[in-house]
């Protein structure tokens, strides 16, 4: 992760399979242009595009510059898209695309992405290898990894057999986003914070991934996943991981994940009891209706696929040891808002008997991940007046009005790190498995489905997770 003036990569190709998929068309195509209208592309190199659609380059261009129109941050600018145009190539993957892409690529380095569903990664990689491609190629693989411990560790090793760890990015997005760094500078550069972050001061803490949305045309692709794999084991434990991990002992990008590490490799394997999975059925969200997950395309009549799932589980940690930590996420639901919340103890008296202060929540810190981006502390404070009265208050940064500028993109930074050879903000091999092991007696015995209509909290039975106190309600204002 740079801390100081963004650098240029070394030259280098890029190839993108699966380079007209969803996932290139909103987000890569757009991050990679917004990099070369900075500069940040390497000096020499190509963008090869490659999957199954019979396009050639000018085709791939064209697709490119709809992609970039439709999805891209800022305002197009034809000079600089020219500019990016001139590197795209296009290789039809429709069989056996590793010779034409090795007549293709004229540089010794490069970055392969697969930005394609995980049944294609093997194929891919044997293709890589039998091209004589995987000498010089890093590789970047998007989550879900694997979809338990097993297939994970089989995962694993077949990207082993093609590359050394030391050349794979295992993306999750999470992690190029500028608030989730930002939990990491609050953390570790502000004596106040630290002293605070542990079990002697916090009750329990939650963290919540909650969108508004539902599954939509993905139906196909989520009956395989679930909001376990889509988000639980890779956004929220990463989240999770940053929150609990001691200081590293140096910004070093080993340094930093060998922390993380430690803080997966302690949590106690989560007890299917401890969990509650929903999955939404019709219903409205801001006046619209939205229909049940089991009606959308793809997506079978009984369906036991989760949409959402909500547990407790403990860190056995020497910070946190005691602490429950709740864990939430959910597509159809009232609110979109990923938020990490740490309740504080409550004070060993109430002096102030009698004022309210007692049906006052205890100290808070929220961060708040997206939308509305920042950091609040709620506490309480006398109102003005000759009684002495508690109310709630809070102090709040929020980065729009601190920074008065959009963070970028994830992909923007993700992509950037990556031809840069940093792997800070990308998964290592152990942290994956560990994060699958702690969830592994769950999917061996997944809970019943409970319903939830869209539009609403998610299952009332998520509640019965909490030992004391309340989910953190998300229909109401942040702090509220
Ligand atoms: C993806 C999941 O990783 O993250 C999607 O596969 C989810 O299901 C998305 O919608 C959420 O990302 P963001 O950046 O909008 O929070």
């Amino acid at each position: 992760m740079p801390t100081r003036a963004l650098r240029v990569p070394p030259d280098q190709d890029l190839v993108v399979f699966g380079a007209t998929g969803d996932l290139a068309r909103r987000k890569l195509i757009p991050a990679l242009y917004e990099l070369s209208s900075q500069g940040l592309l390497p000096r020499k190199g190509d963008v090869v595009g490659t999957a199954t659609g019979p396009l050639d380059d000018e085709g791939f261009r064209l697709f490119a510059k709809e992609s970039v129109m439709e999805f891209g941050r800022g305002q197009f600018e034809e000079r600089a898209f020219t500019a990016f145009a001139r590197r795209l190539r296009y290789v039809p993957a429709l069989t056996n695309p590793g010779p034409k892409l090795a007549k293709v690529l004229k540089l010794p380095r490069r970055v392969v992405y697969l930005a394609v569903p995980p049944s294609s990664f093997s194929p891919i990689l044997q293709e890589l290898k039998d091209a004589g491609l995987a000498r010089g190629s890093s590789i970047i693989i998007e989550k879900p990894f694997g979809h338990d411990l097993a297939s994970a560790k089989r995962l694993n090793q077949a990207l082993h057999r093609t590359v050394p760890e030391e050349r794979i990015y295992r993306i999750d997005h999470y992690l190029g986003k500028e608030t989730v760094q930002n939990l990491l500078v609050f953390r570790f550069g502000n004596t106040l914070v630290e002293r605070i972050w542990n079990r002697d001061v916090v009750s329990h803490v939650q963290l919540t991934v909650a969108e508004d949305i539902g599954v939509e045309n993905r139906g196909h692709l989520y009956e395989e996943t679930g909001a376990l794999r889509d988000i639980m084991q890779n956004h929220l434990f990463q989240l999770l991981a940053l929150t609990c991990m001691s200081p590293p002992s140096s910004f070093d990008p080993e340094a930093l994940r060998d922390e993380k590490v430690k803080v997966l490799q302690s949590i106690r394997p989560v007890a299917p009891a401890e969990v509650v999975r929903g999955q939404y059925t019709r219903g409205s969200i801001n006046g619209k209706t939205m229909p049940g997950y089991r009606e959308l395309e793809g997506v079978s009549a009984d369906s036991d696929t989760e949409t959402y799932i909500a547990l407790r589980l403990a860190v056995d940690s020497w910070a946190w040891a005691g602490v429950p930590f709740y864990l939430r996420c959910g597509k159809a639901l009232v609110t979109r808002r990923t938020e990490i919340m740490l309740f504080c103890r409550d004070v060993p008296l109430h002096l102030f008997e009698g004022t309210g202060i007692e049906a006052l929540q205890p100290n808070r810190v929220t961060i708040r991940i997206q939308p509305d981006e920042g950091i609040s502390f709620s506490f309480v404070a006398k109102e003005p007046g000759p009684l002495v009265v508690e109310q709630g208050v809070r102090m709040d940064f929020s980065y729009g009005k601190s920074f008065k500028t959009e963070p970028a993109e994830a992909y923007e930074r993700l992509l950037h790190d990556a031809l840069l050879g940093d792997h800070t903000l990308f998964i290592r091999q152990d942290e994956t498995e560990f994060a699958w092991q702690a969830l592994q007696p769950v999917l061996d015995q997944m809970p019943e489905i409970k319903l939830y209509p869209a539009g609403s909290e998610g299952p009332a039975e998520a509640q019965n997770l909490i030992l004391s106190g309340a989910w953190h309600r998300l229909g109401h204002h942040t702090d509220d």
